[in-house]
């Protein structure tokens, strides 16, 4: 398939929930994580072709806050799968000026994980291409509760008057404030659910579901999402006519 993008209305921010890894592997008789790791194989095509159409941030579903409830060798096994395509990826991310950033808590994240991600956004800081940002350990209301966290604590010390406390500053204290919020939400295996990522953020995003699984997404079917969200008129609660 080819398509032609209209290059005036590229979405800038695309967020996936890249689901069905596990699905994937089980129809031909695999184990889950040998999905996961074909899962991250798609990804690392997806964020340069991404790149190549001109989108300019691309925040990944990769572990929820709900996850830690999977069978402990799966868990492992991601976590694991994690370090080692950090690993992999870091210098090479770094080469092509591809900007990475983590959304999630860092607390119950393997020492080696949390220090790897580190490294890779500070080597990968100002980069000129695309941002990855992986949401690992995240979850919609946990960010909100951190955001909340973080304003109460400033209110207290007097730093926000809360009469003033708005939807920017709410904004200003999720994980990455200098993201913009999605403008398409991809999500892969035909769930219709949102599973608790970016709630706050994705309040106004275009969905748009395949029932691809993840392990299968391809370019093609990103430029497909796109072209959908082309012929979308978004309204934002006002009237288009
Ligand atoms: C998505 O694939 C990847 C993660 C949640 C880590 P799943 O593992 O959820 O795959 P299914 O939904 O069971 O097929
Ligand atoms: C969402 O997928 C989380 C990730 C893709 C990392 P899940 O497979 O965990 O979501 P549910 O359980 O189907 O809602
Ligand atoms: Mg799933």
């Amino acid at each position: 398939m080819s398509t032609t993008l209209d290059p005036t209305n590229i979405p800038a921010h695309i967020a996936i929930i890249m689901d069905g890894n596990g699905r994937w592997a089980r129809a031909q008789g695999k184990d889950r994580l040998y999905g996961h790791w074909q899962g991250y194989r798609t990804l690392k095509q997806i964020v340069y072709a991404a790149d190549e159409i001109g989108v300019r941030f691309l925040t990944v579903y990769g572990f929820s806050s709900e996850n830690w409830n999977r069978p402990h060798d799966e868990v492992e096994g991601l976590m694991d799968l994690m370090i080692q395509a950090m690993k992999a990826e870091m210098d090479e991310m770094a080469e092509k000026g591809i900007q990475f950033r983590v959304s999630g808590r860092p607390s119950g994240l393997p020492n080696e994980l949390v220090n790897v991600f580190h490294e890779a956004v500070r080597n990968t800081r100002g980069n000129p291409r695309i941002t990855l940002n992986l949401a690992v350990n995240y979850g919609g209301r946990a960010e909100i509760v951190d955001a909340v966290r973080e304003i109460v604590n400033a209110a207290k010390s007097g730093e926000i008057a809360p009469p003033l406390i708005d939807e920017a500053i709410i904004s200003r204290h999720l994980y990455n404030p200098d993201i913009p919020d999605p403008d398409l939400l991809i999500r892969t295996a035909g769930e219709m659910r949102i599973s608790n990522f970016l709630l706050w953020e994705a309040a106004y995003a275009e969905i748009w579901v395949t029932q691809t699984p993840w392990p299968d997404f391809s370019k093609d079917h990103l430029e497909a999402a796109i072209t959908d969200y082309q012929k979308r008129i978004r309204k934002f609660g006002t009237v288009v006519e």
